[in-house]
């Protein structure tokens, strides 16, 4: 078999699978009314949470650095590629998350690979819950350590798994809140846990960053825990309608990162534009808390609807809302049955969910109107009625989660 044929060998079993996917083409900018392929139609399916994708002091931003900066970085950070603004945003997050230091990476993937590679090797552990994102999985893939996979939010696991291999030095990741699931992780519990097995803590707030806490630092700010948190990683890419990935924390941990890790070091610098619309973006988390406080009541009603007509939500409070279908290819139906309605909700199958909780992952934005939502609900009410899809008990949905 040759190259191409092997690929399209390939190719054909993951359509066999019902797991083909393809990109969807946006023509218009990312907010609640879009433009895909052509099509206007309501988006359901965006990170960007504090609807800022469009806001016009973000570009302001993005234009006045472009001005000052010019466009590329043309360098490393640690050769000719960091920037007065690339200072600037390390303090702002430091500021926001309540550390001494913050580090910039390209991407919120690079961050998180980079950062466990560069401090775990074949000596330590990792205690890694079993939902966390793929990012968080590929550093510690990468990393050469001990890779020990906890139940999903589940501390008596956890400790368990902890009691059995004592002795090396360890690490505990777990996600903020969870990308998938859209619920948040027991932070209270892991950082009691990890104070008595001496355990170094990292939580990924890519989805918390901008939305949870008095101040919109996440969930360590949401539990006031952002001093027992070792490491706390985000992304400028979710609710701050920008690019990039970060790590807060102390400045000896920033200063060894700064030297270890390989996805920071060897990559171009974050494009100053970008730095400039991130700090926009703080500054409207930190002056315009009510847009939060939006996007969370707008949240809670949407769930009370779908759970008022019996559908299978998972239980949350976040603006990632999971309406479980079950099989690929139903999940697809569904979503297909909305898209004809005017809505875009991508459907999730494996491998991104376990097999049998294929779903939809419905995200709300602070800037979606109360009559979209209801249009929303409507129409998913519809859709489910047509399928006859029926509620699953909370007990499964709960115990069992993709
Ligand atoms: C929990 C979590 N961590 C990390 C990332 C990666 O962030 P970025 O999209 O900035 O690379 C994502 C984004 O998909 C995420 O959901």
């Amino acid at each position: 078999m040759n190259f191409e044929q092997y690929l399209i060998t390939q190719i054909e079993e993951i359509k066999c699978a019902g797991l083909y996917r393809q990109p969807k083409y946006l023509s218009s900018p990312q907010g609640p009314r879009i433009k895909i392929d052509g099509k206007n139609c309501l988006l359901f399916s965006s990170n960007s949470y504090l609807g800022l994708c469009t806001d016009p002091r973000l570009k302001k931003a993005a234009y006045d650095a472009i001005e000052s900066f010019g466009v590329g970085s043309g360098g490393s950070r640690l050769t000719t590629g960091s920037y007065d603004i690339h200072r600037q945003l390390e303090e702002k997050i430091a500021d926001l998350k309540g550390t001494e230091g913050a580090m910039v990476f390209n991407t919120g993937y690079m961050a998180n690979v980079g950062v466990i590679s560069a401090l775990i090797d074949k000596n330590w552990i990792v205690f890694s819950d079993e939902l966390n994102h793929a990012s968080i999985v590929d550093g510690c893939r990468l990393s050469g350590g001990k890779i020990v996979v906890y139940a999903h939010s589940n501390i008596d696991d956890l400790a368990r798994k902890i009691a059995l291999h004592r002795g090396r030095p360890s690490l505990i990741v777990t996600d903020g809140v969870f990308s998938v699931d859209g619920d948040i992780a027991p932070l209270p519990d892991i950082v009691d846990l990890a104070k008595k097995e001496k355990a170094v803590l990292m939580v990924d707030d890519a989805h918390a960053t901008g939305v949870l806490g008095d101040k919109g630092g996440g969930t360590a700010d949401l539990f006031h825990l952002s001093c027992e948190i070792d490491i706390q990683m985000g992304t400028f890419s979710k609710a701050l309608a920008s690019e990039g990935g970060f790590i807060a924390g102390k400045k000896v941990l920033i200063e060894y990162l700064m030297n270890r890790a390989r996805s920071f070091i060897f990559s171009t610098a974050l494009n100053p534009a970008s730095c400039a619309v991130s700090l926009a973006a703080l500054d409207i988390v930190k002056r315009e808390p009510e847009r939060r406080a939006l996007l969370l009541e707008k949240a809670k009603w949407v769930r009370e609807q779908l759970e008022a007509m019996s559908l299978p939500v998972l239980p949350g409070s976040t603006p990632i809302i999971p309406l479980i279908i079950g099989e690929a290819e139903k999940a697809v139906e569904f979503s297909e049955r909305l898209w004809q309605r005017g809505i875009f909700i991508p459907a999730l199958r494996p491998p991104t969910v376990k097999p049998g909780f294929s779903r939809l992952r419905i995200s709300l934005m602070a800037t979606h109107s109360w009559e979209d939502l209801e249009y929303m609900i409507n129409a998913v009410k519809e859709v489910a009625e047509k399928m006859n899809l029926k509620g699953r008990s909370r007990e499964r949905l709960a115990g069992k989660r993709s």
